[in-house]
């Protein structure tokens, strides 16, 4: 414990000293006393003959110090803003090292690294065009990392400092799970794209809620001791929260385990989801069937809806689904949204089918649901479907395959509201964020639009005269 907290004191006068260029104090005063103190003991022991550090050492200590100098000049002669964008760029340089590691071992370091604040902070403001009012939220701008890449919920703060304009943590299950064996997750590179078949692993609706009523209750003591505007963003800080619930793999009703996710979790999430569409869990999509999911839409909205809510009311709540539906079920799924006056719905969770050239790849033999670059289509022709159908009135979240500024401009034109992503960031590491932003708000500009808003389902509007 003392020597986490000298580190992080030393990590912390460093960082300070690069970017305020402020003098760097040297080790903390846990550090620095141990140093004294042996010196102090060297002074009444017999002196001992240090030997010099080898060759190598030395040269390391020179190349540190010269970075350190080279990077306190560097942040000396420029401002916060260039140095972020540097910052974000030199993670390029660390990528290509996560793409040697085991698929879910490098997931796993990433969010470890982003739960201990080892991933850059984006400091710059999002250009205003990305600004979007969405059931009575602000959000900075309309990209989201979609569900699975923290579902236990310890990262929320890293990723969301990392930019995203939200975060969608889960699947939770109620009670804890393994999920399936390892490996479970396979990477077809070539093509931009995962094969998962996790089965919701997941710490449960316990360990998740004690993570995210900590984290509540230190925003609330920030909120309360802050005069500054702190209250924009939603309930986890600047950015926006969502919480996706799932069932446990043995039970037998899925309704009660959504309700339990429901009592447990939606205090803490700015938004709710229903995950009915993972395929990896048997009997799961089932509910996406009309009867099934007007259910158990009714008995979760009833849960919700009887616990106590501040002013803001409760959370907003949306059903993800999957790609792979028929015309008759996207009627039905439309239906019992505009009837049960859904606030939203995920289009879409990973795909069974394999959509060519990645079912030519080894991997693609795996069972399991395809994402990444591979299902843009397939979810972006259900998007524009679900929209037509819905006429506009049901907010849609667009997901899958999105690597760029101009794919999430496709799926905002094709009806979505907000957007989501995964894969890519799993390839592309922090540095894809900002450049998605940079290139959305860049083809909204180019056709003319003021706002995010202006654009959403463009594809289907008369074009202006
Ligand atoms: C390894 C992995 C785990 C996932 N776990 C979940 C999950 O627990 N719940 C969920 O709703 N979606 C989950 N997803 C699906 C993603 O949220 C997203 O819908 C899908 O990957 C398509 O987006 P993408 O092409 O940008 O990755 C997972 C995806 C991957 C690759």
């Amino acid at each position: 414990m003392a020597s986490s907290a000298a580190a992080s004191a030393w990590r912390r006068s460093l960082r300070g000293a690069l970017l305020r260029g402020s003098p760097w104090r040297g080790p903390a005063p846990a550090l620095a006393g141990a140093r004294q103190a042996s010196r102090t003991v060297s002074a009444v022991a017999v002196p001992i003959k240090v030997p010099p550090p080898p060759r190598k050492g030395r040269l390391l200590t020179g190349a540190m110090i010269g970075l350190a100098i080279a990077g306190g000049a560097y942040v000396s002669t420029t401002d916060e803003a260039t140095f972020c964008g540097w910052l974000f760029k030199s993670t390029e340089l660390v990528n290509p090292l996560f793409a040697l590691l085991d698929a879910e071992f490098a997931h796993r370091l990433a969010v470890s690294a982003a739960a201990h604040g080892f991933v850059p902070r984006e400091k710059r403001p999002d250009p205003p065009v990305l600004g979007i009012e969405v059931w009575g939220r602000n959000f900075t701008n309309p990209i989201g990392l979609a569900a699975g890449f923290d579902k236990n919920a310890e990262a929320v703060e890293g990723l969301l400092g990392l930019g995203f304009g939200f975060v969608e943590v889960g699947s939770v299950t109620p009670q804890p799970q393994e999920g399936n064996p390892k490996p479970r997750i396979f990477r077809l590179k070539e093509h931009g794209a995962v094969v998962n078949r996790c089965g919701f692993n997941s710490e449960g609706i316990v360990v998740v809620a004690k993570r995210l009523g900590a984290q509540h209750g230190k925003r609330k003591m920030e909120e309360t001791s802050s005069s500054s505007d702190v209250k924009q963003g939603g309930k986890a800080g600047p950015g926006i929260l969502g919480v996706n619930l799932g069932k446990n793999k043995t039970s037998e009703d899925a309704g009660a385990d959504y309700v339990q996710g429901v009592h447990s979790l939606s205090q803490y999430a700015d938004y709710l989801v229903i995950n009915v569409s993972s395929p990896n869990t048997p009997g799961l999509r089932a509910l996406q069937g009309r009867k099934q999911l007007k259910e158990l839409v009714k008995k979760v909205q009833d849960a919700r809806d009887e616990m106590q809510w501040a002013e803001d009311g409760p959370p907003p709540l949306l059903v993800k689904i999957a790609p792979d539906l028929s015309k008759q079920d996207l009627e039905d799924i439309a239906a019992v949204a505009l009837a049960s006056k859904l606030d939203g719905l995920i289009i879409s969770n990973t795909t069974i089918s394999r959509p060519p050239p990645a079912d030519a790849h080894p991997l693609a033999q795996e069972a399991g649901g395809l994402s990444g670059k591979p299902l843009f289509d397939l979810s972006t022709q259900v998007l524009r479907d679900m929209y037509i159908r819905t006429g506009g009135k049901v907010t849609l979240i667009g997901c899958g395959g999105v690597t760029s500024g101009e794919d999430a401009y496709k799926k905002i034109r094709s009806g979505a509201t907000l957007v989501q992503l995964y894969t890519a960031l799993a390839y592309g590491g922090p540095a894809l964020i900002p450049r998605i932003k940079a290139e959305l708000a860049e083809c909204l500009e180019r056709d003319g639009f003021k706002s995010v808003q202006e654009a959403v389902g463009a594809d289907f509007k008369p074009l202006k005269a």
